[in-house]
């Protein structure tokens, strides 16, 4: 017998069903894959020497907890980034290395989804579209997933405000994006500090995904933690009770294969996530911790990284103007554009311009009826300059 929660509710992964809608056409002479965020870019050398040099450390097990100086260069890189004093956070009980932001994402369901709250299933919520991995977590936790329109018509931010006090109270985990997949809108920090108070009032657990937090087109988005800190208000708890952040240096460092990434906040939920990377998730390998420390030092590759996303977003506008709805995202490495139909324009792409995006639709979840990804598709600027080129040129003559 098979849990069906994994075998029926979770069937239909968005690449899954990528490649089902056009498995009939003809694959393109020369294909451009713009459905998967994968930066194409470089691993920064310093990195990649790291790697080599420290190889041979690896007849050892490496430590859950992460390395004291991976813990202390990402502290490092929290207070510079958000310009959080020293002393605030502490390397062996604010932060905890993962294996990438998705085995943050994904365990957190686990740690904080109980057998019930207010004497019923919990409710996970989570924005719409969304990274697929929550609704993972909040179905094989057992939770409820209920789902937050994010579109044109609040910001692509959910609303909060809009949840009935019976299910804020049923409420165990909330999902934030910020900057968002795949719409890139950035929460600011009292609409953060806001879900924060909401959060703690009804004993939920706040999980804001920030791998996209360093990828930005104007002013660097507001952080979790910093929201946490600028608060008032504490009511005696630790100033960053019942909330965690993920980052990730898949996307800020073109890491996505070294598999690096971390959860801060809360200590009492970073020993939750420590406990549960103990009995069931991975340690991330010496040589990749010692990279990784490295690279949250450094900031001179993550501008560079930074401006080619911009300049990107730039011969983006020049080519499509408004076609599709453009619109430069406040952060993120997406187009979200505005199609009419994200299925028939994603085959028309692959047919006829040898471009592979994703329908927005298989991004998210119909809710009374409407889907409020369907209309439109996701188009991820991971290639370099004239690839780019290249495909909005064909996107924009399709449109
Ligand atoms: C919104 C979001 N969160 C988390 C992840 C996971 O990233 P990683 O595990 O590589 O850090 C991704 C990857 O695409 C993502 O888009």
């Amino acid at each position: 017998m098979i849990n069906p929660r994994l075998e029926t509710d979770l069937n239909d992964y968005p690449f899954a069903r990528l490649g089902a809608l056009i498995a009939d056409l003809p694959v393109p002479a020369q294909p451009i894959i713009m459905s998967v965020g994968e930066p194409q870019g470089p691993v920064p050398q310093f990195a990649r020497d790291v790697v080599s040099r420290d190889l041979a450390t690896s007849n050892r097990y490496p430590p859950n907890q992460g390395t004291p100086d991976l813990c202390a260069a990402i502290v490092a890189w929290l207070q510079r980034r958000y310009g959080i004093a020293d002393g605030v956070l502490d390397p062996a009980r604010h932060v905890l290395p993962l294996a990438g932001s998705k085995e943050g994402v994904f365990a957190i369901g686990t740690v904080a989804v109980p057998p019930s709250k207010d004497g019923a299933q919990p409710i996970v919520m989570i924005p719409n579209p969304f990274y697929q991995v929550y609704l993972g977590a909040a179905v094989l936790s057992g939770g409820a997933p209920v789902f937050m329109n994010a579109d044109a018509g609040n910001g692509f931010m959910p609303d909060f405000d809009a949840v009935p006090a019976d299910t804020w109270k049923r409420t165990a985990l909330v999902y934030l994006c910020s900057p968002g997949n795949p719409q890139g809108a950035m929460a600011t920090l009292p609409y953060l500090q806001k879900l924060i108070d909401q959060c703690r009032r009804h004993g939920a657990i706040l999980a804001i995904d920030e791998c996209y937090a360093e990828i930005y087109n104007g002013a660097a988005p507001a952080g979790g933690l910093q929201a946490a800190l600028a608060m008032d208000e504490t009511g005696g708890r630790d100033p960053f009770a019942n909330v965690v952040v993920f980052h990730s240096l898949s996307k800020r460092s073109n890491a996505a294969g070294l598999r690096s990434g971390f959860v801060a906040g809360d200590p009492k939920i970073v020993a939750m996530m420590l406990r549960w990377k103990t009995y069931g998730g991975v340690q991330i390998p010496i040589p990749i911790q010692n990279a990784s420390a490295a690279l949250w030092r450094d900031e001179a590759h993550v501008e560079t990284i930074r401006g080619e996303y911009r300049a990107k977003f730039q011969l983006a506008k020049s080519i499509l103007h408004n076609k599709g709805g453009y619109f430069t995202p406040d952060g993120g490495f997406f187009l979200w554009l505005d199609v009419g139909g994200g299925e028939a324009v994603t085959r028309r792409l692959w047919a006829e311009g040898g471009v592979k995006v994703l329908p927005g639709g298989y991004l998210a979840r119909e809710i009374n009826g409407v889907n409020p990804g369907d209309r439109y598709i996701r188009v991820a600027l991971v290639h370099d300059l004239e690839t780019t080129r290249t495909a909005i040129t064909r996107i924009a003559e399709l449109l």
